[in-house]
């Protein structure tokens, strides 16, 4: 797919800001202790999802100030994020300190080393989710199959409103999922051109769970 068509996608959008820039960078570098590397993942997450929030519902309240009474607005929808395992556990915290009210699902998922097909090992999902703004995290979508099966496997409880957080996104994961699920709106941070031999993102950041939880083992 051509960057062109990237940017005529109305529900793919790259969050980029020099901040999200410099802050790639530390990601992307493999001297990165895990102990950066997931304070900086969520950091990322925190912005990523104050940009996929901007049209949350709101309703009317009355407050008392210490000077007067006066109308105010609280968030009326109900919002839900569900991390995929293990990675995206990562941008929980980020996404927590900005919606303390949100609820959390979580999804199992691990990719066959040799197919690269997504295989489920858990889901645990809150009851409210059908009538709720539920927000997928996960650090990287690479050739797409984990987010296809984890959006599905949201739309089969009953959802109609699912985004997607990526931090790093290759455009053949871009492609995969918005074709299977063109109705989901999908954030990224970076957008890569390939994945390799193995079904990693090129030049990516390498193993985000092995990052986070310095579980990578060295050739
Ligand atoms: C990683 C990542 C995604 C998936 C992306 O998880 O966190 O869930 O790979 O790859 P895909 O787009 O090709 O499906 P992984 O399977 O390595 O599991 P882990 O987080 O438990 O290490
Ligand atoms: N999963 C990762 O953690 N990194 C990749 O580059 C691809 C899949």
């Amino acid at each position: 797919m051509s960057k062109a068509v990237y940017l005529l996608m109305e529900n793919f959008k790259v969050i980029s800001h020099p901040l999200i820039r410099h802050k790639l960078a530390v990601l992307r570098n493999k001297e990165t202790t895990p102990k950066t590397f997931k304070a900086i993942i969520g950091e990322i997450a925190t912005v990523m999802s104050y940009e996929a929030l901007g049209d949350l519902q709101t309703k009317e309240i009355d407050i008392v100030t210490p000077i007067c009474a006066t109308k105010a607005e609280e968030i009326s929808d109900e919002i839900v994020f569900v991390p995929i395992l293990r990675a995206g556990l990562g941008m929980v915290e980020g996404v927590r300190d900005l919606v303390p009210f949100a609820h959390i699902g979580h999804i199992g998922l691990y990719r066959d080393e040799s197919t690269l097909r997504p295989m489920e090992y858990y889901c645990k999902l809150p009851a409210c989710i059908a009538d709720s703004r539920v927000l997928i995290l996960d650090p990287m979508l690479a050739t797409g199959g984990s987010a296809v099966a984890a959006v599905q496997m949201i739309k089969d409880r009953g959802c109609k409103s699912i985004s997607f957080l990526s931090i790093i996104a290759s455009k053949e994961g871009v492609n995969t999922l918005l074709t299977a699920h063109p109705d989901v709106m999908l954030y990224c941070a970076g957008l890569d051109e390939k994945l390799n031999e193995i079904g990693y993102i090129v030049p990516g950041l390498g193993d985000a769970g092995d990052r986070i939880f310095g579980t990578e083992v060295e050739n």
